[in-house]
């Protein structure tokens, strides 16, 4: 039997500050966030938006078309979870009046814990065929204001199904995967930034991905020559492109271009998403590919700092672009609001209150869902 993934839809905000604002304000040249980095926008959550309204707005899409019918769990990923306790998606459940009999859970590793949901997902699922799982990775991505990783902020969440005979990717048995403890990336409950040793973090990630592939190739006796595209997280596009310069040593431009542009597009504008990076990155492929790629086999790689890695591989189906939301993603994109600098400080300053009294915040611009105030320490979330 054939699981994987059924249908994908992913969400940003709808404010973005374009890095050449942010190039001019830090005083540095353009090009080395756009050339050097590989990133042009990054997406900026207001106050009224966190990881849920974007979960349930990436999920919205699927709901509509039915998707939730036979769905008896929502795994949640986040490494910006907003309660010690309460799942994210508990609230997800409420919004998107997801039934009754529902397991609903939070996962966490980082950008990792969406590849292990997907895991977990197969495992429900090829326990109980007809049976499917939602799973939506949601985050947001925020460093020091004038740090190394400031240019790497973002914001979003990817929701997808995982199903027995999935419409768009069947996802292989092998996989090689690598765990290490190491401190390259991390963020203490009383900090709301990330602390990251940036130069480390690359190295970290390369060496899992090549301890990771090493395994994945004995296993599977697969050679990179069996791959049609390649997705990797995207902490920003210039570290997928060298993680694949490394793998594939001596590849041209015009390769790299060819097997892994196409899945850069949308993080290229919305920044890093964390637990969602990869998943933004095969929606991205799956809807920009010019060539059909059904039929064909791609190699995803998933890294989450502290750290775990995993690459693992699956094959495009047949008629997979009738199940995609590419429409929807491109116009997502192409109508978002530009921040000026000010605008993206004074959201970035902008701290949520503690106090356990009464507050209603601003209505700025969102997908179907807000976050709109909070009561007696309780967060009030409800439709736009
Ligand atoms: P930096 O030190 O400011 O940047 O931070 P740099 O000086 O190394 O410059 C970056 C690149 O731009 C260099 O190219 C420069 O040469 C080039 P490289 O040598 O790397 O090929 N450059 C230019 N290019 C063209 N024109 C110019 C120009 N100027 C310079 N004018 C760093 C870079 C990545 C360290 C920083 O952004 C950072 O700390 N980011 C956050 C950490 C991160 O994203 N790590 C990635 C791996 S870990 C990961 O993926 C996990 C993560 O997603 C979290 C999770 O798992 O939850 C982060």
């Amino acid at each position: 039997m054939k699981t994987g993934i059924d249908q994908i839809s992913f969400y940003t905000s709808q404010y973005f500050l374009d890095l050449k604002t942010l190039a001019a304000a830090r005083g540095v040249e353009p090009d080395k966030f756009y050339v050097g980095i590989g990133q042009e926008k990054m997406g900026i959550p207001p106050p009224d938006e966190d990881v849920v309204t974007m979960a349930a707005s990436a999920a919205f899409p699927l709901k509509e078309q039915g998707a939730f019918e036979g769905v008896e769990a929502l795994l949640f990923a986040t490494e910006s979870g907003i309660d010690q306790s309460k799942a994210a998606g508990m609230f997800v459940h409420g919004l998107l009046g997801l039934p009754e009999r529902c397991r609903v859970v939070e996962l966490k590793q980082a950008c990792y814990s969406a590849t292990a949901a997907l895991r977990m997902a197969m495992g429900l699922v090829a326990m109980k065929p007809k049976s499917k799982v939602l799973v939506i990775a949601s985050d947001v991505a925020r460093y020091a204001l004038g740090s190394p990783g400031e240019s790497t902020q973002g914001c979003g969440a990817a929701a997808f199904t995982v199903s027995a005979d999935p419409r768009l990717l069947a996802i292989d048995p092998e996989a090689g995967f690598y765990a290490d403890d190491v401190m390259d990336f991390w963020r203490p409950n009383y900090l709301s930034e990330a602390l990251v040793d940036g130069k480390y973090s690359t190295l970290v990630y390369i060496k899992a991905l090549l301890e990771s592939w090493k395994q994945y190739a004995a296993e599977s006796g697969r050679s990179l020559n069996d791959f049609s595209r390649f997705c990797y997280h995207i902490p920003f596009t210039r570290m997928a492109e060298k993680a694949h310069q490394k793998l594939a040593k001596g590849t041209s431009d015009e390769e790299l271009k060819k097997v892994i542009g196409e899945s850069l597009l949308y993080s290229r504008s919305a920044g890093n998403c964390y637990s969602a990076s990869l998943y933004i990155g095969l929606a991205s492929l799956l809807d920009n590919a010019a060539e059909d790629l059904g039929g064909k086999r791609i190699g995803l790689y998933s890294y989450g700092s502290g750290c775990v890695g995993e690459f693992f591989s699956g094959v495009v189906q047949p008629g997979y672009r009738d199940a995609l939301f590419a429409g929807q993603h491109r116009a997502l994109l192409a109508g978002r609001a530009e921040l000026t600098f000010q605008q993206y400080e004074d959201i970035y300053n902008y701290g949520l209150p503690t106090d356990g009294g009464d507050h209603t915040f601003a209505q700025y611009r969102t997908g179907p869902f807000r976050f709109a105030g909070i009561q007696g320490h309780k967060r009030i979330y409800g439709s736009r």
